[in-house]
């Protein structure tokens, strides 16, 4: 039985073995997606040629001290592979990511990458999504108002704090609206109705983006969907 960081590491670094030289890569956000980044990095500094775009600050800031080049957004049509985590998957790779605050940047990457590879620990992966809090990227102004309409949809609201005290704010300088629905029976219809209000700058579903999905298991196997 391994822990479930073991878990992470193996999916994670069994995802890298779809970079390739030349490849133009996203790089994901959250402790999944880290043992990703440090593969990475150990395999530019054994001289594989990439180059990349991170999907946070976090993941900027690690990517630049693994010495994995990365490139200006405007210097980028397609990304080739992008390899993050996210914090519940259904086996029609339908996700719900965000926990780590990560989620518009990962969203807009995602959608201009030509592969999203998922990694997880087992813990993830779900019959139906909804037990994780739905994290909701909403606009500071009148954000009362943007709660209000979230909880008309039928889900209670926690506006994140950061650990000492205040609002979190994202790296986009927005607050994040934690939506607890406990199961999302329509994943596609909740994710057009939350995305048509207004003061939603995104939401935490991504329908239809992933490719694949490497789960990391406690018996140290990988599983992929
Ligand atoms: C960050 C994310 C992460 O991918 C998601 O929260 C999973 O994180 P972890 O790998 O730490 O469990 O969506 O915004």
């Amino acid at each position: 039985m391994v822990s479930e960081y073991n878990m992470k590491k193996i999916a994670a670094e069994h995802a890298t073995k779809y970079v390739q030289a030349g490849m133009k890569i996203g790089l994901g956000t959250g402790s999944t997606a880290y043992y990703a980044i440090l593969k990475i990095g150990e395999m530019v500094r054994d001289g594989l040629s990439i180059q990349a775009v991170a999907t946070s600050e976090a993941s900027e800031k690690l990517a630049v001290e693994q010495g994995i080049p990365l490139i200006p957004l405007r210097e980028v049509d397609r990304l080739d592979l992008t390899i993050d985590g996210a914090d519940e998957l259904d086996d029609q790779l339908r996700l719900i990511k965000g926990g780590g605050g990560a989620l518009l940047r990962e969203k807009i990457t995602a959608f201009h990458s030509e592969r999203l590879v998922i990694v997880a620990d087992d813990t993830k992966t779900v019959t139906q999504l909804g037990a994780f809090p739905l994290p909701v990227e909403i606009v500071p102004f009148a954000y009362e108002w943007t709660i209000q309409s979230l909880t008309q949809l039928g889900c209670t609201v926690q506006i994140r704090h950061k650990p000492d005290k205040g609002f979190y704010v994202t790296d986009n300088g927005n607050y994040i609206a934690d939506c607890k629905f406990q199961q999302i029976p329509q994943p596609e219809e909740l994710s057009s109705r939350i995305g048509s209000l207004p003061g939603v700058v995104e939401h935490g579903l991504f329908i239809g983006m992933a490719d694949q999905a490497i789960i990391g298991c406690q018996d140290g196997t990988v599983r992929i969907l």
